[in-house]
């Protein structure tokens, strides 16, 4: 009688991969999808990111009064407070911040950042001597706010004005602090 012997199975070979139809179009499919999931998550990620970097200074005009009411030339800088909107990541809190406010000789509005350019204190106007001084290491400026003696390594920083409706507003910035250069940080 015949003896019926298995046919002989084929080896293969170890390089060769085997992928069948059906599995090539289901892997096809998986990466058009993460594809498409990525494109589309782009505007969502870009609006749940957008606090993180979006310009908080768009958000800090504030009012500093009416500008007929501003005192008048030749009689030194006044001390206002503004407030303004800032973005903190996602939470928006109210700050409130000085400035000096100047009419001066050619009849310009001058305003200054109340923050000592050297580490951050409230420098203070001092009418009798016609400069401002920082109580915290001693620098003084001009009453235009050049420096005239250290440490601070820069004079008062200047801010952005605009008149609306005769109003006076000030777009508050923040400077990076006891660097000789002007630059704004938020
Ligand atoms: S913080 Fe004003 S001189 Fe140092």
């Amino acid at each position: 009688m015949e003896q019926h012997h298995p046919a002989p199975v084929r080896e293969l070979d170890s390089n060769v991969i085997v992928i069948s139809r059906r599995s090539f179009f289901g892997a096809l499919l998986g990466v058009g999808g993460v594809a498409m999931s990525a494109l589309l998550a782009i505007p969502v990620l870009r609006y749940v990111l957008y606090p993180l970097y979006a310009n908080s200074a768009l958000s800090k005009w504030s009012k500093v009064g009416i500008v007929d009411s501003l005192p008048p030339q030749g009689s030194g800088p006044v001390l206002k407070q503004i407030t303004f909107r800032r973005l903190d990541g996602w939470r928006e809190t109210v700050t409130t911040e000085s400035v000096y406010v100047e009419r001066t000789q050619d009849g310009k509005i001058r305003v200054l950042s109340s923050i000592c350019p050297h580490l951050g204190c409230t420098v203070q106007w001092r009418a009798a001597k016609g400069d401002f001084v920082c109580p915290c290491h001693g620098s003084v400026y001009g009453e235009d706010g050049k420096l005239v003696k250290g440490p601070a390594r820069r004079g008062m920083d200047p801010l952005p004005t605009e008149q609306k409706e005769g109003e006076l507003l000030v777009h508050f910035e923040f400077f990076r602090e006891d660097v000789p250069y002007r630059e704004v940080v938020s």
